[in-house]
């Protein structure tokens, strides 16, 4: 259950109704969040000021399974039990983290998110997955494990630096994408350039996108999940190369390379219309709002290497998947609120095609010349 608005209106009411079900109430949350978002939770929530409170350090860095050991001994200090409840307060890491430290503590503890950054709010503290890092290799270990209840509150994002703001929005472009009702991608493409406000309402609209994909492939095993990985297989090599060399970048921003890269593949693979393509190129680049990735032409064999063993490929080829933008659903049929996905296999060709049109999206004066030649 997704709840959208400030949390006095949603989680005290639900808290009230569900208080005598829970042994104990702990919190889990990072240092940032602690310091700019926990007061604020505490006020809104009602939950009594001295509820215990366990605190890691913020970042990726510490999203490992030694932060989650240390998680499981401080629960076993606290003696929490099957009947406990874990609130996530913050980002996609300490959901990942919360979420699966709870799937695991005495095989199964109640938990609920509540995001404290845009990513988080439209795409992680959603749907369940949950895991940790391993050796610099993104959710390697992990496992589903579905919150009680996700409470999205957008107050939480007033101190919320810009370029996490840029980092979740490029995740709410994804979901406009995906969506057969086209309201969303319209708006965009009208502010195209600038944030669409962050309230309740466009909260909303994005995540119900990855609601509705969840709820007919809640474990991934239909194919229509992986719709939502759409921009990531090109996404996580920008992300996982530049982290490498030294030149580190958002996910989101990645994720908004991965996604012009993966429209084009579209293109050429005649399953994206040129109009689409340079839609998601005018919402994305226009004002600089996603500048260009620091990448360079030799970065291309690297960025292979990495997509050879993105954990979505199949049969040992480079998979990616992206809306079947031009799908008409049959006369009388009620769509479902997302393009079907379409799966398609990239080779190196493709690849470095598709990177030479990133770089071209950049160019002065670019309007889509070279996807017509
Ligand atoms: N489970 C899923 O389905 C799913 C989906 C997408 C991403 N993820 C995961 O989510 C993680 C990324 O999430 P993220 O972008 O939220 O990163 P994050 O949790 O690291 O948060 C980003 C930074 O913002 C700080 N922060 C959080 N809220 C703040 C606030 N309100 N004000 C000021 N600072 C604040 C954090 O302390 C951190 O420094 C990755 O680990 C990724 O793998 C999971």
């Amino acid at each position: 259950m997704v709840f959208i608005g400030t949390i006095q209106a949603h989680f005290q009411e639900w808290f009230a109704a569900q208080q005598a079900g829970f042994s104990k109430v702990m919190i889990l949350t990072d240092a940032h969040v602690h310091a700019h978002c926990l007061t604020l939770f505490l006020e809104k929530s009602g939950l009594p000021p001295e509820t215990p409170v366990l605190q890691i350090p913020a970042g990726e860095a510490h999203k490992t399974l030694q932060t989650a050991g240390w998680v499981w001994e401080k629960m076993l200090e606290a003696r929490l039990d099957k009947k406990a409840l874990l609130i996530n307060l913050g980002g996609g890491v300490v959901s990942d983290l919360g979420g699966f430290c709870a799937a695991l503590w005495k095989r199964g503890m109640r938990v609920v998110n509540v995001p404290t950054t845009l990513l988080a709010m439209v795409d992680a503290a959603i749907g369940g997955k949950t895991g940790v890092d391993m050796h610099y290799v993104k959710n390697i270990i992990g496992t589903f494990h579905n919150p009680l209840a996700v409470f999205v509150d957008p107050d939480f994002l007033q101190t919320l630096p810009l370029h996490e703001k840029r980092s979740g929005f490029g995740e709410m472009i994804k979901h406009a994408f995906l969506a057969s009702d086209t309201l969303l991608i319209k708006a965009m493409h009208e502010g195209a350039g600038s944030f669409l406000p962050l309230d309740a309402a466009n909260l909303a609209n994005s995540i119900s996108v990855k609601t509705d994909v969840i709820a007919v492939d809640p474990l991934e095993t239909k194919g229509i999940r992986h719709l939502l990985n759409f921009g990531h297989t090109f996404g996580h090599a920008f992300e996982s190369c530049l982290m490498e060399s030294g030149r580190p970048v958002s996910h989101g921003e990645a994720v908004v390379a991965g996604m012009l890269c993966e429209a084009f593949v579209g293109y050429i693979k005649g399953h994206i219309p040129l109009e689409q393509v340079m839609r998601l190129h005018a919402i994305c680049t226009s004002n600089n709002l996603y500048p260009q990735l620091p990448l360079q032409k030799d970065d291309a064999d690297p960025l292979w290497r990495l997509m050879q063993q993105d954990k979505k490929n199949a049969h040992s080829e480079v998979m990616v998947c992206y809306p079947d933008v031009s799908f008409s659903y049959e006369k009388g049929e009620k769509p479902p609120n997302f393009f079907p996905p379409l799966h398609v296999s990239v080779d190196r060709a493709l690849m470095q095609a598709a990177l030479d049109f990133y770089f071209e999206c950049y160019r002065p004066g670019f309007s889509g010349q070279v996807l017509n030649a």
